[in-house]
C-alpha cells in the first residue's frame, strides 16, 4: 500500500514529502493511522548519518501514536479503533533467550528497528512514523490508555522507555540519590520517573537557566556541571546517574560524583567516548553501564504506570512542514522538552 510520508534523501538534505510502500496486512499485523509522532534526537543523528549507518531515502520517527484501522485474521490483542503506540522496535525473533526474557531490543538474531532496519516481509529499509500509516506485527504494538493525552504520550515510546528501563533494572526507589545528566527529551522523563519512584533527584545540567524548570519537574537540587565548586560539593554522593548527554564527552567529572557502589548508565552518547580514568572507577567501586531503549513488556508497564500516575511528556506540537527548523532547535537544546508532529498536517 502507498502511504504519504516525509523523507530525507541524504545527510545534508531537508526532510520533504515522499511516498513510501508499506507491506500488505499479514495475519498477525496491525494497521495504524498515525495521529502523532515525536522527534527524538536519534531521528536527527540518523537522518544526518552521524552514526554512519543511514540508508536513504530515510523516514524517521519512532515515537508513534495512532488508532488501529485494520487487523489481520490472527490478531486478538488489538481491535479497530483502539489507541495504540509503536516505539523503536517493530520485530524480533521472539524465540531467543533475550526475547524470552522480554529484552527484545537485545534479540540475539537482531531486532528490527522502526526505521533503518530491514523490512521483514517486503525487504528494503523500514520506514518510521513521519507518515500517515504504519503496519506493525501485533506483538510490537503497545496499548495506550484513553486517560493519556495522545500527543504528550508519543515521546513515552522512546524518551520514556529509555529512561524508565535503567531506573527499573537498577532497582531505583526510595532512599536512592539519583542524578539526571542533561535536561532534554530523555532527561525530563528521567526526572519525572525517578521522582515518581520515590528517589531524591538532582538535575545535572550545562544550562543554569533550566534550573527553575527542573525544580518544577520535582528535583531537590540543580547542579551546574561546568561549576567546579558545585561539582566538588556533590562528590561521592550519588547512588545512580542517568547520563543522557547526546555527544562524545568526558565521563570523569561525572564519575567522581558516584558514591560507593554507585553506577552511571550511559543512554545518550552512542559513539566513542573520551578515555575513562581507572582510578576514579576503582575508588568507591564505581560502575559504568549502558542501556538501550526497553523491551515490549516493560514499555507496556511504563505506559500503564504513566496512565495510573498521570505522567506524560512536556511537548511543543508542530506541523509536519516545520520539521526541519525543529531539528535545528533540538540540536541547540531549544525545546521544552520534546517536539511532537501533528500528523493531521501531513
Ligand atoms: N539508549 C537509547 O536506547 C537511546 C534512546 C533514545 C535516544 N538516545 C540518545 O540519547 C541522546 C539524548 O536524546 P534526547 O532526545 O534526550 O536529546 P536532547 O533532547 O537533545 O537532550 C540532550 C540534553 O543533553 C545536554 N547536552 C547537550 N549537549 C551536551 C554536551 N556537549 N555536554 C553536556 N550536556 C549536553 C542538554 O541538556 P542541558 O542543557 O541540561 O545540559 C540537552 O538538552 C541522543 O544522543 C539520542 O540519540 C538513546
Ligand atoms: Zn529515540
Ligand atoms: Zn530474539
Amino acid at each position: 500500500m502507498q502511504v504519504a510520508a516525509y523523507a530525507t534523501q541524504g545527510p545534508t538534505d531537508p526532510l520533504k514529502p515522499f511516498e513510501i510502500t508499506r507491506r500488505d496486512l499479514q495475519p498477525d499485523d496491525v494497521l495504524i493511522d498515525i495521529t502523532h509522532c515525536g522527534i527524538c534526537h536519534s531521528d536527527i543523528h540518523s537522518a544526518r548519518n552521524e552514526w554512519g549507518r543511514a540508508k536513504y531515502p530515510f523516514v524517521p520517527g519512532h515515537e508513534i501514536i495512532g488508532r488501529v484501522s485494520a487487523v489481520g485474521g490472527k490478531v486478538t490483542k488489538h481491535k479497530v479503533g483502539n489507541l495504540v503506540g509503536v516505539g523503536c522496535l517493530v520485530d524480533s525473533c521472539l524465540k531467543c533467550s533475550a526475547c524470552h526474557d522480554g529484552d527484545e531490543q537485545y534479540c540475539e538474531k537482531g531486532s528490527v528497528g522502526t526505521y533503518g532496519g530491514t523490512e521483514p516481509v517486503i525487504g528494503g529499509p523500514t520506514f518510521g512514523g513521519y507518515s500517515k500509516q504504519i503496519v506493525v506485527r501485533d506483538a510490537f504494538v503497545l496499548k495506550i490508555s484513553e486517560k493519556l493525552d495522545p500527543a504528550a504520550a508519543a515521546p513515552l515510546l522512546c524518551a520514556g522507555i529509555t529512561s524508565w528501563s535503567p531506573l527499573k533494572h537498577w532497582g531505583i526507589g526510595k532512599g536512592d540519590k539519583v542524578g539526571v545528566i542533561g535536561l532534554g527529551g530523555l532527561g525530563h522523563m528521567g526526572i519525572k520517573f525517578a521522582v515518581a519512584l520515590g528517589a531524591e533527584v538532582v538535575m545535572i545540567t550545562t544550562s543554569p537557566e533550566k534550573g527553575a524548570d527542573a525544580r518544577r519537574l520535582g528535583v531537590s537540587d540543580v547542579l551546574v556541571s561546568k561549576d567546579r565548586e558545585q561539582m566538588k560539593a556533590h562528590r561521592g554522593s550519588f547512588d545512580f546517574l542517568l547520563n543522557t548527554v547526546p555527544v562524545k564527552h568526558d565521563l570523569n567529572p561525572y564519575l567522581g560524583l558516584l558514591a560507593r557502589n554507585g553506577t552511571m548508565v550511559i543512554v545518550g552518547a552512542i559513539e566513542p567516548l573520551e578515555p575513562m580514568h581507572g582510578g576514579i572507577l576503582l575508588a568507591n567501586r564505581r560502575s559504568v553501564a549502558g542501556s538501550g531503549i526497553g523491551g515490549i513488556a516493560e514499555t507496556q508497564e511504563m505506559l500503564d504506570f504513566c496512565a495510573e500516575h498521570g505522567i506524560v511528556c512536556d511537548i511543543e506540537m508542530i506541523d509536519m512542514k516545520d520539521v526541519n527548523p525543529a531539528y535545528d532547535r533540538v540540536v541547540k537544546g531549544d525545546v521544552k522538552y520534546r517536539f511532537v508532529i501533528d500528523m493531521a498536517t501531513l
